[in-house]
């Protein structure tokens, strides 16, 4: 797509495939094997995913949604007037437009988002209902560093929205360092406002990353076949299977592709060798307790401002600045 006539900044680092077979083969020679999550996220993978917030399982969408109706009024409050909300990914409509909905006099709503096609379907939505909104579209990954546009006006501060516990999928490494990069992007008087999925029954948990419709499962392993279509790989999608388990230990579900049978798979001019019952690790979804967020937020030189959950106590959005702003 052409940057210029999209209206989208040309920040577009979305990788080409042979940059993709790379990630294939480097993950696949790994032991034990492993590939990004963020491969689900093809245009059907996003469709499945939307399909997985409608199953009664999963609990994630249902729970945030819930708060943020009860909270964005107050959650808005604490923000302040004069923001420059940026979000990481925008496939967050509802969610957003209920933030908007209650914010002070917003500067700009600046969504990062790596694919063209949501971006774009995101700008439209959200400026079709704020139509005095300013929406300054980032087309980035937003695991690397950010030129953000330059606002209309200065804001009062710059606050990181990342809904949807997205950051569970980072371990607890890489999450740290993604925080640490919110710190830097939103300056001394900025915020984030994140959503943070909660320790709970393990059954709760578990059951939904294994829904009963099996949208999951699709979900899954949708990430074989858009490994076949764009490198040209030949995964047997029969021969393959959906596992998600939660560790207690580690404190998230972990999503694994599994080899029902002995086979070999062409990735580009290599055979990769698969045992029966071997896994590829796709996904972590960690949760955590109010005290392990506040201890992740900490080694990012973050504090944890307020913490809202719904009534069920199943779900929680926090609000997080700098540790070395907030009096003690
Ligand atoms: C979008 C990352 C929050 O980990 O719960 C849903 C993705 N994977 N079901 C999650 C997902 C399987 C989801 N996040």
């Amino acid at each position: 797509m052409n940057a210029q006539v999209s209206g989208l900044s040309d920040d577009d680092r979305r990788p080409p495939s042979n940059e993709l077979l790379e990630i294939a083969q480097r993950g696949l020679a790994l032991k034990p094997k492993r590939l990004p999550s963020w491969l689900f996220y093809d245009e059907r993978g996003s469709a499945l995913f939307d399909e997985i917030c409608e199953q009664p399982e999963y609990y994630l969408t249902r729970s945030e949604i819930v708060l943020m109706d009860e909270h964005a009024g107050n959650i808005a409050d604490t923000l302040g007037s004069d923001v420059r909300l940026v979000e990481y990914g925008s496939g967050n409509a509802r969610k957003t437009s209920m933030l908007l909905q209650h914010l002070h006099e917003p500067v700009a709503y600046v969504p990062v988002e790596i694919s063209a096609e949501p971006l774009r379907e995101s700008v439209e939505r959200l400026g079709a209902e704020f139509p005095s909104l300013p929406v300054q579209p980032l087309c980035a990954d937003f695991t690397k560093p950010l030129r953000l546009p330059i606002p209309p006006r200065a804001p009062r501060r710059t606050v990181v929205y990342f809904p949807g516990s997205t950051i569970g999928n980072f371990d607890n490494r890489d999450a740290a360092v993604l925080l640490r990069k919110m710190r830097n992007e939103m300056g001394d008087a900025g915020g984030i406002l994140i959503g943070v999925d909660l320790k709970k029954d393990h059954a709760v948990i578990e059951a939904a990353y294994n829904d009963r419709a099996g949208v999951t499962s699709r979900f899954t392993l949708n990430m074989l076949t858009r490994l076949n279509r764009d490198i040209g790989s030949n995964f047997d999608l029969t021969a393959f299977r959906h596992r998600a388990h939660y560790n207690p230990m580690a404190g998230r579900i972990e999503t694994h592709i599994v080899s029902a049978k002995s086979q070999q798979v062409k990735i580009g001019r290599a055979n990769v060798a698969f045992r029966e019952d071997e896994a590829i690790q796709v996904e972590y979804s960690c949760k955590y307790s109010l005290a392990d967020f506040e201890a992740l937020a900490a080694k990012a030189g973050l504090a944890v401002l307020r913490v809202w959950t719904d009534a069920q106590q199943m779900f929680s959005v926090q609000y997080l600045v700098r540790a070395s702003t907030v009096a003690r």
